[in-house]
């Protein structure tokens, strides 16, 4: 299913409260159907709503229950312009080379949806930037892995709660790295001290279209059962 709809459709948020009501959607429904939004509305997203839904993201687990999180949002229109004009030129570059390695048509078709989200990057309601404090235990990257490891693994799982939860409430959302790829210049944008790493981008807006169902690989090609190379056989589709 695609994450295009026409753009004239007639549009009311919820209220917070309505959309607070939507996290009672079964875990299931939001597992799986939960994907990369990328076609946003530019109608506002109350921040309280954000700050719930970030609550809940928070409850995930950390290495050594560190919490070492720093969650940026950003909202104010000139922020969102630096960011924008960061991300353009890394969009730019890659685009070519992710329409000539694509493995799969569907693949090449996401572009479509990151284009626009690009070229309309400004007019997003919210960014949310999850950024990692840096120290002897957790370090982006260097030696030894279980540091770098447990860097990252620190962030995403608090990361894929916040996309469920989006996706639950009805805002569309994605998790993306491309845009601050450049780390150095999306730390001077936001103001982070030296010790804070932003890890990755997270769009956040009503949602245009719908979500999944997600296809992914059958778990028949992905599990091996005590050694490599001993899958389980193929089990029966409904
Ligand atoms: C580590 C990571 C980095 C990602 N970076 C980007 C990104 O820079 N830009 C983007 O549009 N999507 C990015 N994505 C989203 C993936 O492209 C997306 O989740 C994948 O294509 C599956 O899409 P679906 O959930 O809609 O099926 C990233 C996902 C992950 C896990």
């Amino acid at each position: 299913m695609s994450d295009v709809s026409p753009e004239t459709q007639q549009f009311e948020a919820p209220t917070l409260e309505e959309a607070l009501d939507r996290l009672a959607m079964p875990m299931v429904e939001a597992m799986r159907t939960q994907r990369a939004v990328r076609r946003l509305r530019t109608d506002p997203v109350d921040l309280e709503l954000i700050y719930e839904l970030l609550e809940l993201s928070l409850k995930a687990p950390t290495s050594s229950n560190t919490q070492d999180w720093v969650y940026m949002v950003v909202t104010g229109r000139e922020q969102k312009e630096r960011l924008a004009r960061l991300y353009r030129p890394l969009f730019r570059s890659f685009e070519p080379i992710v329409r000539r390695t694509a493995k799969t048509e569907q693949e090449r078709r996401t572009l479509g949806p990151a284009k626009w989200q690009m070229e309309n990057f400004a007019d997003i309601p919210v960014f949310v930037i999850p950024c990692y404090r840096k120290g002897l235990k957790h370090r982006s990257v260097g030696w030894p892995q279980l540091s770098v490891s447990s860097f990252y693994g620190s962030v995403y799982p608090a990361v894929q709660n916040l996309l469920l939860a989006c996706r639950a409430v009805g805002l569309g959302a994605s998790l993306q790295t491309l845009p601050i790829w450049i780390t150095p210049i999306a730390s001077r944008i936001l103001g982070l001290p030296r010790n804070l790493e932003p890890v990755c981008i997270i769009p956040i807006g009503w949602a245009k279209g719908r979500y999944g169902p997600t296809t992914r690989r059958p778990i028949e090609e992905i599990v091996h059962i005590d050694r490599y190379g001993n899958q389980p056989p193929r089990r029966p589709r409904a």
